[in-house]
């Protein structure tokens, strides 16, 4: 498809958080930046308002989320021209024939078809429903034109991501489903691809020979933010794990693709998904542990929170230890940590190597020894970081760490652009490279079953187990200390 090709975004749920914070936004910031066709349509579709309201709403949530503000009043109006909105149930037939009368009319106006993207920002339990909508008027029916967008949770486990599937290929095929991962479209981890694989610095060392263990950790300082009760039905095991730092870890272990066509670059992740040792039931402690934040004298706990109930057992934090039974990784341990309320916001990788297979230098010499690390800094750091060791300045040998770095805000003038900016661009391009296919959610899912059935199974008798503003629960760090190993909670210094 053309990028010259009229498009037409419909979103569905248009009223929610999401629509106001995210898409608007980047919709208007790839408008600014042209790169957006000409002749674009975004329809809101919600139960209740009018195009009015809507377009009042979307210019506050682009004033005050948008990446460059103020918005120009006549690139503003400029925008706001190519809004319009549906008012409806989603379970109502006469929506979807109304939908398909404004889309005919616009393409009818420009004199050709565009590109239809149906973006599902509204609860899961509706997905479904929509889909069934727009198939019956024959909305979907175009398989290179046609587009369905549908945001995290893509189910609540296997089973139910398989019966959503289900439901969505009643109108679309495989090859017209974006599941987002909003993670995949940020800069910083779309260059994990760029720094692996057009550099030759890296691939040699990038296996069990040199790698002793991997680190992804995505730590979150807010709590909820008003979620409790979407949380309290999801916990950071299905919340993170089970979509953003697995898709991580794809990138960090994914052989080195042919090209970079959609299926080859998700072919190649599958496969590590598929590699993942599966864990057993009964040894799910041995290779996980969750937490829940507690309350300080100023701060409210988890079960406090609003939504949440006052003896639950859903976990804020989440640490995997998890290995990938392939020729390169084997034996190499990646841990995944993410957790809510955490000391400071930081999502890192970092690559730990092996230390040298002989110390030469006398004992005092390398009272400092460490090991060689790789870091990637994805938020709020955008820096990738090379530790490694030299000589320190003097008469004498001494060893000391020392780093070089490449950070973004330095390398390059243009500022990063929103993940959704990238991600929608991609929708509206028909470029699936950046979305997960079924058969990594599927993946997915399995991998984190048997811990899903384990904990859901036998409530917390510790929780909450660590308090607001650390590093998370003791246990974590037991996990890692069975392999000799600690998490770099500062991995730089
Ligand atoms: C979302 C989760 O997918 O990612 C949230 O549902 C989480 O709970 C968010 O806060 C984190 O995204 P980011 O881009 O702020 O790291």
């Amino acid at each position: 498809v053309r990028k010259s090709q009229p498009a037409i975004v419909t979103i569905f749920g248009v009223t929610g958080d999401l629509t106001k914070r995210k898409l608007l936004p980047a919709l208007f910031n790839l408008a600014l930046d042209r790169h957006l066709p000409e002749q674009f349509l975004a329809i809101g579709v919600a139960r209740r308002g009018d195009l009015e309201t809507f377009r009042v709403d979307m210019r506050e949530g682009i004033d005050q989320f948008s990446r460059r503000v103020p918005a120009s009043q006549d690139s503003w109006n400029a925008f706001a021209n190519k809004l319009d909105y549906l008012v409806g149930g989603f379970s109502d037939p006469t929506l979807y024939e109304r939908l398909l009368v404004r889309i005919r009319q616009a393409e009818a106006e420009w004199g050709t078809k565009a590109s239809r993207v149906f973006y599902m920002a509204t609860p899961p339990e509706v997905f479904g429903t929509i889909s069934d909508g727009l198939g019956a008027v024959g909305l979907g029916g175009d398989h290179d034109c046609d587009r369905i967008v549908v945001e995290k949770p893509f189910g609540t486990d296997l089973q139910s991501a398989k019966e959503l599937q289900a439901q969505l290929l009643r109108t679309f095929q495989e090859n017209q489903i974006y599941r987002i991962d909003h993670y995949l479209g940020k800069e910083t981890v779309q260059n994990i691809l760029a720094l692996r694989f057009a550099n030759t610095l890296f691939e040699p060392i990038w296996n069990r020979r040199y790698v002793d263990h991997v680190q992804i950790t995505v730590a979150e300082a807010v709590g909820l933010e008003g979620r409790g009760g979407y949380y309290e039905g999801s916990g950071a095991l299905r919340d993170m794990i089970q979509n953003h730092l697995l898709q991580i870890l794809c990138l960090i272990g994914m052989e080195p693709p042919v090209s970079f066509d959609a299926d080859e670059v998700r072919n190649k992740k599958a496969e590590v998904l598929r590699a993942v040792r599966r864990i057993a039931l009964g040894e799910v402690r041995q290779y996980a542990v969750r937490g829940q934040y507690g309350a300080t004298r100023e701060t409210t706990g988890y079960r406090q929170e609003a939504g949440v109930q006052a003896d639950s057992s859903v976990e804020t934090y989440a640490a995997l230890k998890l290995f990938i039974d392939n020729w390169r990784w084997q034996g190499v341990p990646f841990y995944l940590r993410t957790g809510k309320k955490l000391a400071r916001r930081m999502s890192q990788v970092v690559i730990s190597f092996r230390p040298v297979p002989h110390q030469a230098f006398p004992p005092d010499a390398s009272e400092a020894f460490e090991e060689n690390r790789l870091v990637i800094d994805i938020q709020p750091d955008e820096r990738i970081t090379m530790r490694f060791l030299a000589k320190e300045p003097g008469a004498r040998m001494r060893l000391r760490a020392v780093n070089m770095e490449f950070c973004y805000d330095q390398a390059f003038s243009a500022p990063s652009r929103e993940a959704y900016e990238t991600l929608l661009q991609e929708v509206v391009e028909g470029n699936p490279t950046l979305f997960m296919r079924i058969d990594q959610q599927e993946a997915a899912w399995e991998i984190v079953a048997p811990i899903l059935e384990s904990w859901l199974g036998t409530p917390s008798t510790s929780f909450p187990n660590y308090a607001p503003e650390s590093w998370g629960p003791e246990g974590a760090d037991l996990l890692l200390a069975r392999e000799g190993h600690r998490w770099f909670n500062n991995a730089v210094a």
